[in-house]
């Protein structure tokens, strides 16, 4: 099936978000889409997939146009969609949460035993591995994208796509997927592939559209080399390996001694656990997702409940207080998951600026906000990270993945403190921003803060790390310098001493 737009416009108030722009998916293609962050590349999907009814322009399906007012249509016409932020219900199985999607069409209701016989046709003809019976919650994040695909194609989708589907997976996971990707394209499908990952664009895509503010500003084959995307992509060169300077650490700033932590039936997660990171220092945390990683990460700033041990900033004892004491102690904390954890999405930008700290000076006194501190707050962040908005008063959720991580590395970041947690800093950000933010961590530490990196990104830790401690099943299994060899990393992350 092949997908044409023509002339496509969508306007936000006085914002173009996708201006004119034309796009070519064949038959049996991977089409990737780059763009940095703000580009419109979700925009311009959710108009496809009918989320959003665009100002102008127009949508053919093998030559023909065709009217798409909400999803049901775009299914309808075999137009499949797998978003960002999965919509599955985590205490449903496989099987009842690929069913609940169909009772959202006009398609009638399956029984879950049909459900089960068309989830396992597909997964046959596809040779993906998936279990109808297993819950959500309680597998992987990569499988539970598999989910996603599955029920996409239940619906015969002949145009899937994937907005960055792997900002949250592991390495392997991606290999995974784009292993699928390549089986679906086999049987004739077609993908239009949304990523920052220039590698990934390289490995599977056969085309590869480039948008800039909204508007498409070239086609390129996917033999372009990565620094010529880069280019293209954000209009200047980057470069993700950063100088850095030699470390010059200082006294230890935090030290972790034999903490557990256990999860809510008991069982321990993090064992025995000690670490230390000096001032001036990077530690980064490598390890396969699901390795005790986030409790760690939530453990230090108190988010965890059922945790013993000891965890000691510049000499105190912190363990045991409340998350916001913790943060005014000295800690900065980029979550992971900055929807669950980092923004306020009804709030405003500027609100959302000012989240852990909109109690104390400068930003209030006496109990009252300084409504031009949080004004002039907002706009030097915004300025300086380069937030793609509109207004500082739009709320978090209008703004786009990427700028969304923009305004939590914004706060986060220009917090005076002594601690900085990051975790998966660079998720969904364009090539241009991970390398604002590898500079801008490498200030913190040039500035002697102790910095906690985890991260799923080989490349980020060893760019960035002075040290990097692997975490398997809860234990550090070693903490090695950032010379150290690929290899000898991946070994080590499968739990070899
Ligand atoms: N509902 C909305 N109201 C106002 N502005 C919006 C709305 N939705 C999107 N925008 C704006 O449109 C622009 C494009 O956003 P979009 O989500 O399409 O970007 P993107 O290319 O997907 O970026 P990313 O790589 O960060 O995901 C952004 O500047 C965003 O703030
Ligand atoms: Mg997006």
């Amino acid at each position: 099936m092949s997908l044409e737009l023509k002339g496509i416009t969508k306007r936000f108030g006085s914002f173009i978000a996708n201006d004119a722009i034309d796009l070519k998916v064949a038959d049996g293609e991977i089409h990737a889409i780059l763009g940095e962050n703000g580009a419109g590349k979700s925009t311009l999907m959710n108009i496809v997939y009918g989320l959003l009814q665009p100002d102008a322009g127009s949508i053919s399906i093998n030559q023909k146009v065709v009217q798409i007012l909400q999803p049901a249509d775009a299914l309808d016409l075999g137009i499949g969609m797998v978003h960002q932020h999965f919509m599955l219900v985590p205490v449903f199985t496989v099987a009842e949460n690929i069913v609940l999607g169909h009772e959202q069409t006009k398609r009638g209701i399956l029984t879950l035993d049909q459900a089960k016989s068309k989830i396992k046709e597909i997964a046959d003809e596809f040779k993906f591995d998936i279990d109808p019976d297993a819950l959500i919650e309680e597998i992987p994040v990569g499988i539970q994208q598999r989910v996603e695909i599955i029920r996409a194609l239940m619906y015969d989708a002949k145009v899937l796509i994937l907005d960055e589907p792997t900002a949250v997976l592991t390495p392997q996971e991606t290999d995974e997927l784009l292993n699928m990707m390549r089986a679906l394209r086999a049987k004739g499908r077609s993908i239009i592939f949304i990523t920052h990952k220039l590698r990934e664009v390289k490995e599977v895509a056969d085309k590869i559209t480039i948008i800039r503010r909204g508007k498409v500003v070239g086609s390129v084959a996917p033999t372009a080399s990565q620094e010529e995307l880069a280019s293209l992509m954000v209009g200047r060169e980057v470069d993700l390996i950063p100088d850095k300077s030699a470390v010059n650490a200082g006294s230890n700033m935090l030290v972790i001694s034999d903490l557990n932590i256990f999860d809510t039936s008991g069982r321990k997660i993090v064992k025995e656990l000690s670490l230390e990171i000096k001032a001036g220092e990077i530690l980064a945390i490598a390890g396969v997702q699901g390795n005790g990683q986030s409790e760690l990460a939530r453990a230090i700033i108190n988010l965890e409940p059922h945790v013993t041990g000891s965890i000691k900033l510049d000499s105190d004892e912190i363990l045991g207080r409340s998350v916001s004491q913790t943060l005014q102690t000295g800690v900065a904390y980029i979550p992971e998951s900055r929807e669950l954890d980092g923004l306020i999405g009804s709030f405003s930008i500027a609100e959302n600026l000012i989240l852990d700290t909109h109690e104390f000076p400068p930003v209030a006194s006496r109990g009252v906000m300084d409504m031009g501190y949080i004004k002039d707050n907002a706009q030097r962040l915004i300025k300086e990270f380069d937030v793609r908005t509109q207004s500082i008063y739009d709320t978090a959720s209008s703004l786009s993945g990427g700028n969304k991580q923009k305004v939590v590395l914004a706060r986060e970041l220009s917090r005076s403190v002594k601690l900085v947690i990051a975790s998966q800093p660079t998720r969904g950000l364009d090539v241009g921003s991970i390398e604002f933010v590898y500079n801008r961590l490498l200030a913190e530490r040039a500035a002697n803060k102790a910095i906690l990196l985890f991260s799923t990104e080989l490349d980020e830790v060893i760019a960035l790390a002075d040290r990097i401690a692997v975490i398997y099943k809860g234990e550090i299994v070693g903490i090695v310098k950032s010379d150290v060899t690929r290899e000898k990393l991946g070994l080590m992350m499968a739990g070899v001493k």
